[in-house]
């Protein structure tokens, strides 16, 4: 087959639709600007692992729909989410990345918050009594917040479906790993990606790029039969594995992994399995250690990844090194995975950009098996479904 004239390559292939995305959801901002409406405002998020405020008043800071957030624990213990911004003015509230505050006071003016999010104090308050202000009615917003397997999801919709309804069993494959509250969470790290949010997702999503990662094609594309891999479409958007196995001795420096520290409960050293939970989350777990994904869309272009890594609580400081080594063998900065899902998503998102690349092909069926691309279409299907537009021809809006 011969190279294509211009008319050609903006021409998609005759394959049904569903196969197909189109570049511009990429980066028009007004896609975006209607993904944060439609699809972030509305949807639960997974925040934090609840290891991460293991005392009381301890929060955490982060951005979620374009609004600044903070989860705390509250006196009683209760994980509690709220906008991160004063009553009085605005201001924020919290600006460490993470900390400790029984009493939140607001840099600006000293108002004063405690973590159930009531106003406990106003200085000067009789400034404003000839206006009526009172202070019982200048609490902070309280966001949804609703805890499983550890995990905190928020939303910002108090009319929201249910949060089991939404996950609809996507949690399933961890709750043998999870379900027991063993784990803790051991490393967390932001990076911002050149890239859509949502190319960042399609990494997850991906099984036919394996063929990228020198490391997957020694430890696991090979690992069982194509057809042992069994792929779940949960619903939602949700989409993932079942157990999968890894065989560490075909790389070099890798051999032995597993054997030298306690796998995590209910699975085994060789043990690989995933969820990716739409929109923004994955979840990984590779025997001993789990590592937790969420991206932040920046703009249509730049995406903060969040990731957190998950290992056993009461680890020995030598088990605990060894757990370090094996998140970082494959997710950390030098690793041998996701580095190169980063040069990956970034590498998509240039040639989209100033449309060098006009379209995506999704197109691959192996029967929920093997590589399948069926994730990344159940992915855009609830996206087309949320956003009211097709993935393969987003422009116009259907009706
Ligand atoms: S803006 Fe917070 S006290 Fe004034
Ligand atoms: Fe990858």
């Amino acid at each position: 087959m011969a190279a294509r004239d211009a008319s050609a390559w903006e021409t998609p292939p005759p394959i049904p639709p569903e196969g197909l995305v189109s570049g511009t959801v990429y980066t028009d901002p007004a896609i975006f600007a209607d993904e944060m409406e439609r699809i972030f405002t509305p949807g639960w998020r997974l925040a934090c692992h609840e290891s991460e405020l293991p005392e009381p008043y301890d929060y955490r800071t982060f951005d979620h729909a374009g609004q600044p957030l903070f989860c705390i624990r509250d006196g009683d213990g209760q994980i509690r989410t709220f906008i991160n911004a004063c009553s009085h003015r605005g201001a924020r509230l919290l600006s460490d990345p993470a900390g400790n505050a029984r009493r939140i006071t607001c840099f600006y003016h000293h108002w004063s918050y405690d973590a159930k999010g009531s106003c406990i104090a106003v200085p000067r308050a009789e400034g404003y009594a000839a206006s009526g202000l009172d202070r019982s009615t200048l609490g902070l917003r309280e966001i949804r917040t609703e805890i499983r397997l550890g995990l905190v999801f928020i939303t910002m919709d108090s009319t929201a479906e249910a949060l089991d309804k939404s996950l609809a069993g996507a949690l399933a494959p961890f709750e043998p790993i999870m379900g027991g509250g063993s784990l803790e969470a051991i490393h967390f790290s932001r990076s911002l990606l050149n890239c859509n949010w949502k190319a960042w997702q399609e990494t997850n999503l991906d099984l036919y790029h394996e063929n990228m990662h020198v490391v997957l094609r020694k430890t696991q594309r090979d690992a069982m039969p194509m057809a042992d891999r069994h792929i779940r479409i949960y619903g939602n958007g949700h989409a993932g594995s079942g157990k999968m196995v890894a065989a560490y001795g075909g790389y070099q420096g890798f051999a032995g992994r597993g054997s030298d520290v306690p796998p995590l409960p209910g699975t085994d050293a060789a043990d690989f399995r995933f969820s990716v939970l739409f929109p923004s989350s994955a979840i990984l777990s590779r025997g001993t250690v789990m590592r937790i994904d969420t991206v932040i869309p920046v703009s249509p272009s730049q995406t903060i990844l969040e990731m957190r890594g998950l290992g056993l609580k009461g680890d020995t400081d030598a088990d605990r090194r060894v757990r370090y080594r094996h998140f970082n063998q494959y997710w950390g900065p030098m690793g041998r995975n996701v580095p190169e899902d980063m040069f990956a998503a970034e590498a998509c998102e240039a040639s989209f950009r100033h449309q060098a690349a006009r379209y995506q092909i999704i197109a691959r069926d192996e029967g929920l098996t093997g590589q399948d691309d069926a994730p990344l279409r159940s992915f855009y299907a609830e996206w087309a479904r949320l956003m009211h537009r097709d993935a393969h021809a987003p422009h116009p809006v259907p009706a």
